[in-house]
């Protein structure tokens, strides 16, 4: 067990490496190939700064910021000690009818951060839940001002918003959807803006297909305005590949949702908290939604939390009738949980001190140069970059779609780099505190693994 994982089990035994194959078969992994995982363990003990510590003793570098979540890194004393101080101090508050200091606190520095009047912030445990509070507040809202036909939603293809019901059924990646029967009735979604010829290869923001936004207008028409309650996208669509939004693009949806009477969404649970190089995408784009989703970072991706942000007609439409009734029908047992709002201040505060809301932006010319040095290597289809992202779209193997990314991903793994795979298409999303030297390790290596791959064929 030289250099392995030392770790014991609730009985005191050793851990065993490799696992054994009975005994991973009781937990049923999400989004994961499960057959190959159990064939092919891969067990994390440990991280640390830009690095997990695996069981056989290696190292591997976190090329995407856990699941775009970790942006101050792995291991963060500061964190910690913030929740270990807080169980000491209050573990649990009721979410319902009592409040407790920090929530407050939060919710006040949460929406401080947000341009306009997104003045009002509801805690939530996920992504996920971000976006089925947002849905649901959009119909309830336009119910409360006597517009209750208003019950439809608009998502995108290719869109990613969660995996319950609701955001499932506005999400547009069709792998995600199909298994699911209906799944919430009523949405309709706008086209795509993947694979703009003109687009491909570009550096930063592309330039061409902001009239795609336009799309919604066709909605529009088709189903009469009175019936959208709102429109639910991504500031790019980071789980299907990295795909940007062209240069007007959010700004043009912003002003059809004006035109109508549509509230806009605007999902920013990956890039809020600097991924894009400003504190959030409200700000990089420079608009205003009515609605926002948040969670990943929030928390430096340590506790489940999550946060659905609103602007003051969206609160205000709720606030009538007499004030011991419940205004809206909606939250969770771990609403604002004390220790998720203690490991978010201390995130934030890291994130503030540290100048990472604003890494993308001075390392972003360096991380921008490294994608495109990969142009011209084989099967390299397009390149994408934002902030400190960056999407690396291959061809795929003819009949075998998924193979050629899935193949590099695990020989990156092998390597000591972890990234992340959608179709064919390689993310990339380290965390904020990566320097020039990471970049250096990882383009390297992708350099090297995307040379090879002929040959290994
Ligand atoms: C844009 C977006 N929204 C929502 C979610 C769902 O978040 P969670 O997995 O925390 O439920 C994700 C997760 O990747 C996401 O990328």
């Amino acid at each position: 067990m030289d250099g392995t994982y030392q770790g014991q089990d609730t009985k005191g035994n050793q851990w065993q490496w490799p696992p054994s194959r009975d005994f991973l078969d009781a937990y049923w992994m999400p989004f994961s190939g499960n057959r190959h995982f159990k064939a092919n363990p891969r067990m994390v003990v440990g991280a640390e700064g830009m690095h997990y510590k695996l069981a056989d003793g290696r190292d591997l570098m976190d090329g995407i910021a856990g699941l775009w979540c970790c942006n101050a890194g792995h291991g963060r004393k500061r964190i910690s000690d913030a929740i270990k101080n807080q169980i000491d101090e209050l573990d649990y508050s009721p979410a319902f009818q009592m409040g407790h200091y920090k929530a407050f606190d939060l919710a006040n520095r949460l929406t401080a951060m947000f341009p306009g009047d997104i003045n009002h912030a509801f805690f939530v445990n996920s992504g996920s839940e971000s976006v089925e509070t947002a849905l649901k507040m959009a119909l309830a809202y336009h119910k409360a001002r006597g517009e209750g036909g208003r019950t439809r939603l608009i998502g995108r293809e290719k869109g990613y918003h969660g995996a319950n019901f609701g955001s499932t059924a506005v999400g547009g990646m069709t792998a995600n959807r199909k298994m699911y029967g209906n799944l919430v009735t009523g949405v309709d979604h706008l086209r795509h803006t993947h694979g703009i010829e003109e687009n491909r290869f570009t550096r930063g923001e592309p330039q061409h297909g902001a009239e795609f936004a336009d799309d919604l207008e066709r909605l529009v028409e088709l189903h009469d305005p009175s019936t959208i309650a709102a429109v639910i996208v991504e500031p790019l669509c980071a789980s299907a590949g990295v795909i940007l939004s062209p240069k007007g693009y959010l700004e043009r949806i912003r002003a059809i949702c004006d035109k109508y009477g549509i509230l806009m969404i605007l999902d920013e649970v990956i890039t809020c908290f600097g991924r894009i190089g400003k504190p959030n995408a409200s700000e990089f784009y420079g608009i205003v939604p009515d609605i926002v989703c948040t969670a990943k970072a929030l928390a430096n991706g340590i506790i489940p939390m999550g946060a659905t942000l609103v602007r003051s007609h969206v609160y205000d439409a709720f606030m009538h009738g007499p004030d011991y009734m419940v205004e809206l029908f909606h939250g969770y047992t771990f609403s604002g949980n004390p220790m998720a709002c203690a490991a978010a201040h201390a995130a934030l505060d890291i994130y503030e001190e540290d100048g990472l809301y604003y890494k993308g932006t001075t390392l972003g010319p360096y991380w921008e140069d490294a994608v495109h040095s990969l142009k011209g290597l084989p099967h390299v289809r397009d390149l994408r970059n934002l902030g400190l992202i960056a999407g690396i779209e291959l061809e795929p193997i003819p009949g075998a779609p998924g193979k050629r990314a899935f193949d590099l991903w695990w020989k990156a793994f092998q390597r000591g780099l972890l990234i992340r795979t959608t179709g064919d298409t390689i993310a990339l999303s380290p965390p904020l505190i990566i320097e020039k030297e990471h970049i250096d390790f990882a383009f390297g290596l992708l350099a090297e693994l995307l040379a090879e791959q002929d040959k290994a064929a």
